[in-house]
C-alpha cells in the first residue's frame, strides 16, 4: 500500500468536509441575524443554534483536526525540504488564516448562543468570501507549486 497516496486521500476527504462547514456555517449566520433582526419566534432560533452547535462540533472540528493530521503526515512523508518552497510556504500562510477564520467563526457561535450577536446580515455575507478566496487561492498553489 502507497501510504503517501493514503495520507493524501484521506487529507482531501477531511477538507472537503472543512470547506463545506467553512462555507455553509456563516451563510446559517445570515439567517440567523436575519430572523433576529425581524424578530422572529424563539423556536426558529432554537433551531438555529442546534444547526450551528452540530455543524461546529461533528462537521467542521473533526474535519479540521484531520486535515492538519494528514496534512502533517503528508510533510513528513514528502520530507521537510518543502520548507523551503515558495509553493509550501504560501499554502502554510493559507492554512493558517483559514484556521484563524474557523475559530473566529465559533466565537461568533458563542455569542449567537448566548443571544449576544455582535454583527448584522450584511457582515457574514461578505465574511463568506474569506473562505471561497482561499480556497481558490490554495488549490492553484498546491496544483501549480511555484519554486
Ligand atoms: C490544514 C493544514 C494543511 C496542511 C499541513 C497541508 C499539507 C499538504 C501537503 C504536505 C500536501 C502534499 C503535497 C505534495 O505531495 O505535493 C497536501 C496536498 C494537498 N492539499 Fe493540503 N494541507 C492542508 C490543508 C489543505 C487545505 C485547506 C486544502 C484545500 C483548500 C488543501 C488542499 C490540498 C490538495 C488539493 C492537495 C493535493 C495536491 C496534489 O496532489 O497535487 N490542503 N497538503
Amino acid at each position: 500500500m502507497n501510504t503517501y497516496l493514503l495520507f493524501k486521500s484521506i487529507h482531501l476527504i477531511a477538507v472537503i468536509s472543512w470547506m463545506a462547514g467553512l462555507l455553509y456555517l456563516p451563510r446559517i449566520f445570515v439567517y440567523h441575524s436575519e430572523a433576529i433582526q425581524n424578530n422572529k419566534p424563539e423556536d426558529l432560533m432554537s433551531t438555529f443554534k442546534v444547526m450551528e452547535r452540530r455543524l461546529f462540533i461533528y462537521i467542521m472540528n473533526p474535519a479540521m483536526i484531520a486535515s492538519w493530521i494528514f496534512g502533517g503526515l503528508l510533510i513528513y512523508t514528502i520530507g521537510i525540504d518543502n520548507f523551503g518552497s515558495l509553493w509550501f510556504q504560501l499554502k502554510l500562510l493559507f492554512v493558517v488564516i483559514l484556521t484563524i477564520y474557523h475559530f473566529f467563526l465559533f466565537q461568533c457561535l458563542r455569542k449567537f448562543a448566548e443571544n449576544n450577536n455582535s454583527f448584522p446580515p450584511k457582515f457574514y455575507r461578505i465574511i463568506n468570501e474569506i473562505p471561497t478566496i482561499l480556497l481558490i487561492a490554495t488549490i492553484f498553489i498546491i496544483v501549480f507549486k511555484p519554486l
